[in-house]
């Protein structure tokens, strides 16, 4: 479980982890994503109040309705990113093609994200989240709309953030994975969940059952084997239900139904990312058939099924599936 807040701040914990390491600028590339996301928290918090809530009446390249924090949040995003001078490739949920932040020798990181997750949950006060991947390039590599095509086992870094009773920053490197908490009142993340690993015991499963009817005999098999042992949560929010079992164990599944065999989650910047973090943590994360981070991507926006959490309920629920 979390310990108190030991007072280490994110800015020191980026700047006694990256700064002269091989991972130079990476703290940059943090940085900006701490920022937005304290600019997020204070949109969602104040969305009802600034007439914010709602749609924009768009459609994005998902075929789904813009919801106006979606926006403001992928805005405030390829903001911060573009400004700290370290990224060369944004790719994101809400845009089609990916945004060419920079070239030159400096732009060494490619971040993946999905800017406000769990957009159906904006509109009722309930939790949602913003998520990261980050990966570096080869420099010397061509920046182009393919350059951000990697698969999530070259991800350097992984980092999501819950808004939800308190505004939660989670950061995972191949060296350990970090939780800070937003102090309101200063505006900085504050180091509340050191060396998070995912419990051993693992109390909780979340998935859809609405889709029951759509699963395939052998993953409706999974899905009541974890019915008869474990309690279900499900927030419609990925990062929250994610959050919780990080914390306290549990296991998510968005397995590919009959409508969408390949999945209802999109690959590169949602399962990729959570996926790391929950290989750093001591969990996996897979599709029912294959590693998540294993995956070759074919296009930015493709979509996975994803199963995700403590390792060996993710495991018991492969064999499952796969029959
Ligand atoms: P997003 O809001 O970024 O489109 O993501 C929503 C996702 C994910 O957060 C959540 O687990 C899932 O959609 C919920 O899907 P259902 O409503 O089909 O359960
Ligand atoms: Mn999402
Ligand atoms: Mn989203």
């Amino acid at each position: 479980m979390a310990d108190s807040s030991n007072g280490k701040t994110l800015s020191d914990y980026v700047a006694g982890s990256f700064k002269g390491s091989e991972l130079d600028g990476l703290d940059a590339v943090i940085s900006a994503i701490a920022e937005g996301s304290a600019h997020v928290h204070s949109q969602v918090q104040a969305a009802a109040l600034a007439d914010a809530l709602g749609t924009t009446g768009e459609t994005n390249v998902q075929g789904e309705i813009v919801q106006r924090l979606d926006k403001s949040s992928s805005d405030t995003f390829v903001d911060v990113l573009n400004g700290c001078g370290r990224v060369a490739v944004i790719g994101c949920e809400e845009i089609e093609d990916p945004v060419i932040a920079g070239d030159s020798n400096l732009h060494e990181y490619i971040v993946l994200m999905d800017p406000l997750d769990g957009s159906s949950n904006i509109d009722v006060a309930v939790s949602i989240g913003s998520i990261f991947g980050i990966w570096r390039r080869n420099l010397g590599e061509e920046v182009n709309n393919d350059s951000l095509l990697k698969p999530g086992s070259e991800q350097i870094a992984a980092a999501y953030v819950v808004y939800g009773s308190s505004t939660v920053l989670v950061i995972a490197t191949h060296s350990n994975v970090q939780g800070f908490t937003l102090d309101p009142e200063t505006g900085n993340f504050v180091m509340t969940h050191p060396n998070l690993k995912i419990p051993d015991q693992c109390p909780y499963y979340s998935t859809n059952e609405g889709n029951f009817g759509n699963l395939d005999d052998n993953t409706r098999q999974a899905i009541m084997n974890l019915r008869n042992s474990l309690s279900l949560r499900y927030v419609g929010s990925l990062v929250a239900d994610f959050h919780r079992n990080l914390l306290k164990g549990g296991i998510f599944l968005y397995p590919a139904d009959k409508g969408r065999p390949n999945g209802r989650l999109r690959l590169m910047y949602e399962a990729n990312p959570l996926g790391f973090v929950a290989e750093q943590a001591g969990g996996s994360a897979s599709t029912g058939s294959e590693r998540i981070l294993d995956i070759l991507p074919k296009e930015l926006h493709q979509r996975t099924a994803l199963i995700i959490g403590n390792a060996d309920f993710v495991g018991d629920a492969v064999n499952t599936i796969g029959g």
